[in-house]
C-alpha cells in the first residue's frame, strides 16, 4: 500500500477511535461536511451545532505536523442532529516542508469518513485592484502555480488518475453563498485563486505576472486540496479572506503578518454569517 493510502487509512481509524471515547458509542462517524479553516477563523462555532469531540491533529496517527503559526491544528466534529461538520482549524502547507500528498490528506480522510462536500477558506492577497482588504472573495476556479499536484504517482485508489477539473467549484454552492452575503450586505466578489508554494510573498513582477494571468488572488494554500477534493468525488466551495493589497503596482506596500491577520478576521466575520447561511436548517 502506498504512504498516503496508508496515512489515509490510519487517520481514519484515529479520529473513529477517538469519536467513540467522547461519544461512548460504537457508531461510525459519517461526517457530511468538512470545512477547512484559514487564518482568522480557528475558533468556528456555528449556530444550532453542539461539539460532539475535539481532537488535536498531533493525536490523529498518520496526519502530517501542522506548524503554520496562525494555525490551531484541531479537529471539531460538530452535530445539529441532522447532521455533522468537521472544523479543521488548521491545514497542512507546501511552505512547511510538507509534500503535496500530505498537504491533500485531510481532504482525502474527510472523503473516507463521508463528506460529500469541502468548504475551503484561507487567506490571500488582492491582485484584482476592485478588492479591498478585509473582502470576502468567492473563488470560481483556481490556477495551481505551486509546481506541485497530490494525483502525482497515486494509482486509482481514491479516484481516477487524470482527474477532471473543468468544474473544480461548485456552481450552485457558489451561488448561493452569493446570495446569502448579499443578503447581509458582505462586501464579496468571486474570482480566480492563483495558489503558489511560498513562504516568501511574490514580488511585485510577479504579481502583475498573476493579474495578467487572469487571477484576482494569491496565497498560499487551497489549490491541492481541491485538487484532492475533486479527485476524489467532493463539491467544493471555496471562499478567500482579501487581507492586503497585492497589485504590484507602484504604490505596493510591504506585506505584514499584522495585516493580514487583521484583515482575515475582518473578512471571516462575514464568512462565519454565509456559514452559518449555508448550515441554517
Ligand atoms: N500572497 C501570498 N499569500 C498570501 C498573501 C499574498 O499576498 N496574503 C495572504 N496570503
Amino acid at each position: 500500500m502506498n504512504k498516503l493510502v496508508t496515512s489515509v487509512n490510519a487517520a481514519c481509524a484515529s479520529i473513529q477511535h477517538h469519536y467513540s471515547g467522547s461519544t461512548s458509542s460504537s457508531t461510525r462517524v459519517k461526517i457530511d461536511s468538512a470545512i477547512i479553516l484559514g487564518s482568522g477563523l480557528s475558533n468556528l462555532n456555528l449556530d444550532g451545532f453542539e461539539t460532539v469531540c475535539t481532537i488535536n491533529y498531533s493525536d490523529i496517527s498518520g496526519l502530517p505536523k501542522a506548524t503554520a503559526p496562525s494555525h490551531k491544528g484541531e479537529l471539531k466534529l460538530i452535530s445539529n442532529g441532522q447532521r455533522t461538520l468537521a472544523l479543521c482549524a488548521g491545514r497542512h502547507h507546501l511552505y512547511e516542508g510538507h509534500s503535496a500528498q500530505d498537504v491533500a490528506t485531510l481532504a482525502y480522510v474527510m472523503r473516507q469518513l463521508g463528506a460529500d462536500e469541502l468548504i475551503i477558506t484561507n487567506a490571500a492577497g488582492a491582485l484584482n485592484p476592485d478588492y479591498q482588504p478585509g473582502d470576502i472573495m468567492l473563488i470560481n476556479d483556481h490556477i495551481n502555480f505551486t509546481g506541485h499536484n497530490p494525483v502525482r504517482a497515486q494509482d486509482d485508489t481514491f479516484g481516477v488518475v487524470f482527474p477532471d477539473m473543468s468544474k473544480a467549484y461548485d456552481v450552485k454552492r457558489l451561488s448561493t453563498a452569493k446570495s446569502i452575503a448579499a443578503t447581509h450586505s458582505i462586501a464579496c466578489h468571486q474570482g480566480v485563486y492563483i495558489g503558489v508554494m511560498g513562504p516568501s510573498l511574490e514580488t511585485s513582477a510577479e504579481r502583475r505576472m498573476m493579474r495578467s494571468f487572469g487571477a484576482d488572488a494569491v496565497g498560499m494554500s487551497t489549490v491541492l486540496e481541491v485538487i484532492a477534493a475533486n479527485h476524489c468525488g467532493m463539491e467544493v466551495l471555496g471562499m478567500s479572506a482579501i487581507t492586503n493589497l497585492a497589485l504590484g503596482d507602484e504604490n505596493q506596500a510591504p506585506d505584514t503578518l499584522e495585516e493580514v491577520l487583521e484583515n482575515a478576521a475582518i473578512a471571516g466575520k462575514g464568512m462565519v454569517t454565509i456559514l452559518n447561511g449555508l448550515f441554517a436548517s
